[in-house]
């Protein structure tokens, strides 16, 4: 059976879009508004909507440095200087767009809303809690602690919500192997909560995290938009299906969507007294396992696979900061065009080898650590990297801040804010 159909008959359904409950006629049912009742309104209007973003265009942009927000974190600061478009103060005048950020307690999502807070959005969280941190919150948005099977809750017709970034999932892969069910439950049937509650409310605008770990060719070249899916764990299943829903979704309606699909996320931000940074339980990411070696944290670090068809013979992988990745969520919301869904892969498009990250690690904090050697591990391609023209042509997005070292250093900032040295 092919992915496609693998998925369809997962979700229990048969062609494309032909779900009753989610057929145009349902958007008059009582109760159900398309009257919209903010400024930019919880309906689909492609010319107001037009409008809206010429009005904001037009919003005096600062004419000098000194105007701009300037943020001692350099990570943020290289973003403001970089898009002043997205991060230019708002004036009192301007009229925020209302967005929805589910996950938004946890790593990438809080960095993204309090980007968003930054360029003067009104924003709204929902999260359970499950893996994000009630301290990664933004001030200034609203939090909802709640599941995101409960999202009509908050993403009610009369909210007037002007788009949705969406974060919320569960994102360990050994854990998806083990406990697939998890993973249906979470990443699937959450976000098909959430298409019906944006379906039901008229949301206009829609971001999706997705994953670069979808593509499991050979990396003999960067993969591209266009690579074969093969999802090669339940984790990243879920991911492909949550495109293909929303593909299907923007086909069958006049949502605008978008998946961003990261390749290694990393790095950290500080903003205000906030750092945000990658704190998961159990942690399996690369740099963070790496930091909490060279912070005594664990005994010693192990590394998988040495006999890869690669320079030096460990695996090769793409690392892109999670500044730069906020940015692009920023960028996206503002290309996304009614009724069309568009993938963009978002990474640095050069990767670094596992012993080039040791080797960055040790240098970075001055710490040494005992390494081990062991056999590698089923299912890692030997490379994997972003081609991300894509995003660099039609959303104008660059990364600021793609250099190994600093990505490395921001995240042992963050490691000893929280754990101390
Ligand atoms: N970290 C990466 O390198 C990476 C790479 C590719 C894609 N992604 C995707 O980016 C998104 C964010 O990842 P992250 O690294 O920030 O993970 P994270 O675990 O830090 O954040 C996920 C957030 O979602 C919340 N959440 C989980 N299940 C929920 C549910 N059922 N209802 C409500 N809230 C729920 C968690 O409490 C947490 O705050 C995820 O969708 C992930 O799949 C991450």
């Amino acid at each position: 059976m092919d992915f496609n159909a693998f998925i369809l008959v997962l979700l229990g359904i048969g062609p494309w879009g032909h779900r009753p409950d989610f057929d145009r006629e349902n958007d008059a049912r009582p109760g159900i508004s398309r009257e919209p009742d903010t400024a930019l309104g919880n309906s689909w209007q492609p010319d107001r909507y037009l409008q809206r973003i010429h009005s904001l265009d037009s919003v005096p942009r600062p004419g000098s440095d000194a105007m701009m927000v300037r943020n001692p974190d350099p990570a943020v600061d290289a973003l403001v200087t970089a898009y002043p478009e997205i991060f230019r103060q708002p004036p009192q005048e301007r009229t925020s767009v209302k967005l929805l950020v589910t996950g938004g307690a946890g790593y990438i999502g809080s960095v993204v809303a309090h980007q968003l807070v930054d360029a003067g959005h009104e924003v709204v969280i929902l999260d359970d809690l499950s893996t994000g941190f009630p301290a990664n919150l933004p001030p200034r948005a609203t939090f909802h602690e709640l599941s995101i099977h409960r999202v009509a809750d908050v993403l009610t017709p009369a909210a007037g919500f002007d788009g949705v970034l969406h974060f919320a999932a569960k994102i360990e892969v050994a854990e998806s192997v083990a406990n697939p069910e998890k993973y249906w439950w979470n990443n699937i049937e959450g976000s098909l909560a959430l298409l019906r509650a944006v379906r039901a409310a008229g949301t206009p605008r829609l971001i999706f995290s997705s994953t670069g770990s979808m593509y499991t060719g050979d990396g003999s070249t960067p993969f591209d938009e266009s690579a074969e899916v093969r999802p090669a764990n339940p984790y990243a299943a879920t991911k492909a299906t949550v495109d293909l829903m929303i593909a299907g979704e923007c086909g069958a309606s006049e949502l605008g969507a978008a998946s961003l699909r990261y390749f290694n996320a990393s790095g950290a931000v500080a903003t205000g007294d906030t750092h945000l940074g990658e704190r998961h339980e159990p942690e399996s990411h690369l740099i963070p396992i790496l930091l909490q070696a060279a912070a005594g944290q664990r005994d010693s670090f192990t590394l998988y696979g040495t006999d890869y068809p690669t320079p030096d013979g460990t695996c090769i992988r793409d690392y892109v900061h999670v500044a730069d990745l906020a940015a692009a969520h920023l960028l996206a919301l503002e290309a996304i065009r009614p009724g069309e869904y568009e993938v963009y892969n978002l990474g640095n498009g050069s990767g670094y080898s596992n012993r080039q990250v040791l080797d960055t690690v040790r240098e970075v904090t001055g710490r040494d650590f005992p390494v081990h050697y062991g056999p590698r591990r089923p299912g890692d391609p030997a490379v994997c990297v972003a081609a991300s023209g894509k995003a660099g042509t039609r959303l104008g997005w660059k990364p600021q801040r793609p250099d190994l070292a600093d990505i490395v250093s921001d995240a042992w900032e963050f490691h000893r804010s929280v754990h101390g040295d």
